[in-house]
């Protein structure tokens, strides 16, 4: 089995803040560090650093399996144009949430190994329950800061990250972080929506239900998910050397190939 399908291998005991990311701990490690609170932010507890998608983590799950488009077949076509990766190729998804596209191209190749990252506690715990559901032996789930990821350099074979830049404000760090991890060879596909009230909308749905509840004071998300423009997001990818690049759209989507020579 690959470094990426066993946790425990890849333990790392990170600590420490990077663009207001707090990442306290790493899910494999609880016994080393100091345990998180269990219980859901209050009012008056709720900080800056606090995150809608640990709070409404069900909400945004919702929207993932049943409101937004599945980019499965679009992302595994582009990824792999000649129909399957090599066996033992392994897959980072940045940002993965509640792990719908990790899960499901774990499940369609079993021979890769994925591991879905993102710093949302709660999306992992439903991307790890939804691994569990679907019985995949190829697919972990780790927390980890895509702005500083702890991935050594030229450590994996393919990146995807999808809806990740709605969110993301340093989204030239990200994708230098995607170009560093790559190996030579490697390829990296993002899928963006285009238009910013379709994307909007998880966001918004949070924003609302936190008010409602009265837990609505200092969540790091923006009311209103950003989107590029088709000429900014090309312009995005020329901030890394890679060797080819195309990028397309799709409907509300857009899409990024980028190539690692
Ligand atoms: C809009 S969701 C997209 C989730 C998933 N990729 C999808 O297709 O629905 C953005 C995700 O990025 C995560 N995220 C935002 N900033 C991050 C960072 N710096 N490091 C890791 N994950 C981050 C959030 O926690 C959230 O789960």
């Amino acid at each position: 089995m690959s470094p990426l399908a066993q946790p425990e291998t890849r333990l790392v005991s990170k600590s420490g803040t990077s663009n207001g990311i707090l990442l306290a701990d790493k899910a494999t490690s609880a016994h080393r560090l100091p345990p998180r609170p269990s219980a859901a932010p209050s009012a008056a507890r709720a900080a800056a650093n606090d995150s809608l998608f640990d709070r409404f983590a069900w909400l945004y799950v919702f929207f993932r399996e049943k409101v937004f488009r599945d980019d499965t077949d679009r992302i595994a076509n582009a990824l792999w144009p000649e129909g399957s990766p090599a066996p033992g190729a392994e897959l980072l998804e940045l940002g993965c949430g509640p792990g719908f596209y990790s899960c499901g191209l774990a499940a369609r190749f079993p021979t890769i190994s994925v591991l879905g990252v993102d710093c949302s506690a709660q999306q992992l715990t439903c991307a790890k329950r939804k691994a569990l559901s679907l019985q995949l032996k190829n697919c972990v789930f780790e927390r980890d800061n895509v702005l500083e990821l702890t991935h050594g350099d030229e450590s994996v074979d393919a990146v995807i990250a999808a809806r990740l830049f709605t969110v993301l404000p340093n989204r030239e760090r990200a994708i230098a972080e995607m170009f560093r991890v790559l190996r030579p060879g490697g390829r990296c596909v993002i899928a963006e929506p285009r238009y910013a009230f379709w994307a909007s909308l998880p966001l918004f749905a949070m924003w609302v239900i936190a008010s409602l509840t009265c837990v609505n004071n200092g969540y790091r998300e923006p009311a209103k998910a950003t989107v590029l423009a088709p000429s900014e997001f090309k312009r995005l990818f020329a901030t890394q050397p890679w060797q080819r690049v195309s990028t397309w759209c799709d409907g509300r989507y857009q899409y990024a190939l980028c190539e690692k020579g």
